[in-house]
């Protein structure tokens, strides 16, 4: 098998070394490269005086990592700058924390280049190259600067933004010509996918777009894939029965005292609704005063890039609704909602999801969203938990069967609790049956090979014309 070099600006950290990362990306690659002889690169998490470029391996669980350590204004300006104040804001439809910052961008630049130029000696020609996510757009381009030809892939684990809040972004058209210097292009779904054709179409007249997904600009040609990422489903499985998850479980029942659980796990993000999510709550406990004392939500969130002020801002209103709903509705012996700001190992999570009535999932924007994925494959198929998902999650398009609801709207959110807290066993079960159909099938092996298939189909042309 061809050797995969994944490069994603987060590399999973030893297992048993410090917190587990809690992000998306890093917990489904990690599932992923344990399946191939690779490489991972990327940033170390640390940082130093001045950038080295000296790499440090390291091999955990079959994988082998290289990481680089960045210089604390390579962190300032390219992570906490143009990804997490520019980018991430911009791609989740808040152009209103989005800062557009020269610094930002030059930084931004300089990482994508040290990357590569860092990168460069591990590469042979026989390797298949796989760069993630929204921090290394411009990685690909670097690399064909420095004369590589190999193929080379691109996934955006990301919503891909709207043409008119994209213009927003005063460079992108250069950060969009930069992904024509990849061979493929992955989406998280379809609408993604077409929001991406549709910039391409406005901004790059001269390029010939195809029906079946390939743009031709000049002499670069790329292909185009919506390709859902999935989680490690019988992994998850096996550990929400296991031992520990079956004692965590029992625990939060006990806890519980016959109330139906209702639960939430998200990083703390303003992507992922969580005060609009709080406020539906708070409507089902005012529109429907018989669930008082009768339920309880648990919402998980660990902080988040909290070094970027938009994540303190959210982080202290959530405070203050959580604390504004307990002291309406709390009373001497119930606790409406348990606001619980830390990471829990994934087989505690896999017992609480089985533990729940409902899961409320309602980003306001997501690429895809795992939890959604996870809450299904924890659940007892005798007696699952039902799923509500909202409409703007990547997730959405394959989970039609979880009860969609408008993420923005406290109402919805509200009918929705309500029509899962009453909902009838048989249509917990026939609901659940379908999504885990869907989590099974199209679970982050199917991911990988679907993508790295795509990306390993050689149409005998060699990628050398792409070098610029
Ligand atoms: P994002 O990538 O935006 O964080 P996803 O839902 O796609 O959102 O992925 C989040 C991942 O992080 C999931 O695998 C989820 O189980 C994990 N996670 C989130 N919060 C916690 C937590 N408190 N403890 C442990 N794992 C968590
Ligand atoms: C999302 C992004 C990932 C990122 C993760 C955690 O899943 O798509 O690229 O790693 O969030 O965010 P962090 O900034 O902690 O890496």
């Amino acid at each position: 098998m061809t050797r995969l070099i994944v490069v994603s600006n987060r590399v999973s950290p030893p297992v048993g070394e410090g917190k587990a990362n809690q992000g998306g990306l890093a917990v489904a690659l990690s599932s992923a490269l344990r399946e191939t002889n690779g490489i991972w690169f990327g940033w170390s998490g640390n940082e130093i005086d001045a950038f080295t470029g000296q790499i440090n391996f390291a091999r955990n669980d079959g994988v082998t990592t290289a990481t680089v350590d960045l210089e604390a204004q390579d962190v300032e300006e390219y992570y906490n700058g143009f990804a997490n104040r520019t980018l991430w804001p911009l791609f989740h439809d808040r152009v209103d924390l989005a800062e557009f910052e020269r610094t930002f961008a030059g930084g931004y630049e300089r990482v994508n280049a040290r990357f590569a130029e860092t990168m460069l000696p591990l590469v042979t020609s026989e390797d298949l190259i796989w760069v993630h996510d929204y921090h290394l757009i411009p990685l690909g381009s670097e690399l064909r600067q420095r004369g590589v030809t190999n193929h080379i892939g691109f996934f955006l684990h990301t919503p891909w933004p709207v043409l008119r809040l994209l213009l927003a972004l005063p460079s992108h058209r250069q950060l969009v010509e930069a992904l024509f210097d990849y061979d493929l292009i992955g989406f998280q779904s379809q609408t993604w996918l077409d929001s991406f054709l549709l910039y391409v179409r406005e901004q790059f007249a001269e390029a010939d777009v195809t029906e079946d997904g390939t743009i031709r600009l000049g002499e670069r040609t790329v292909r185009v894939v919506a390709c859902p990422i999935g989680i490690d489903t019988r992994e998850f499985v096996a550990s929400a029965r296991s031992e520990e998850a079956e004692q965590a479980r029992l625990d939060m029942l006990k806890s519980l005292d016959g109330r139906a659980l209702i639960i939430g796990v998200d990083r703390l993000d303003y992507s992922k609704g969580l005060e609009q999510r709080f406020h539906g709550y708070e409507r089902l406990l005012a529109d429907h005063p018989e669930y008082q004392e009768k339920v309880s939500l648990l919402q998980i969130a660990p902080p988040s890039r909290e070094n970027v002020e938009s994540y303190q801002d959210i982080r202290r209103q959530l405070d203050a609704l959580s604390g504004h709903i307990n002291g309406e509705f709390a009373t001497a012996l119930w606790v409406p909602l348990r606001y619980v700001n830390r990471g829990y190992d994934r087989a505690s999570l896999a017992g609480m999801f089985r533990a729940s009535r409902a899961a409320l999932v309602t980003p306001l924007r997501d690429g895809m969203n795992l939890v959604a994925k996870e809450y299904v494959a924890a659940q007892d198929p005798d007696d699952p938990g039902v799923l509500i998902l909202s409409r703007f999650a990547g997730a959405a398009e394959q989970m039609k069967e979880a009860l969609l609801v408008n993420p923005f709207s406290p109402e919805e959110l509200a009918d929705a609790l309500a029509q899962a807290l009453r909902m009838p066993l048989a249509e917990r079960q026939s609901r659940w049956k379908a999504l885990m159909a869907n989590v099974e099938r199209e679970d982050v092996h199917w991911w990988l090979r679907s993508f790295l298939d795509a990306l390993d189909d050689d149409d005998g042309e060699p990628t050398a014309s792409l070098v610029a």
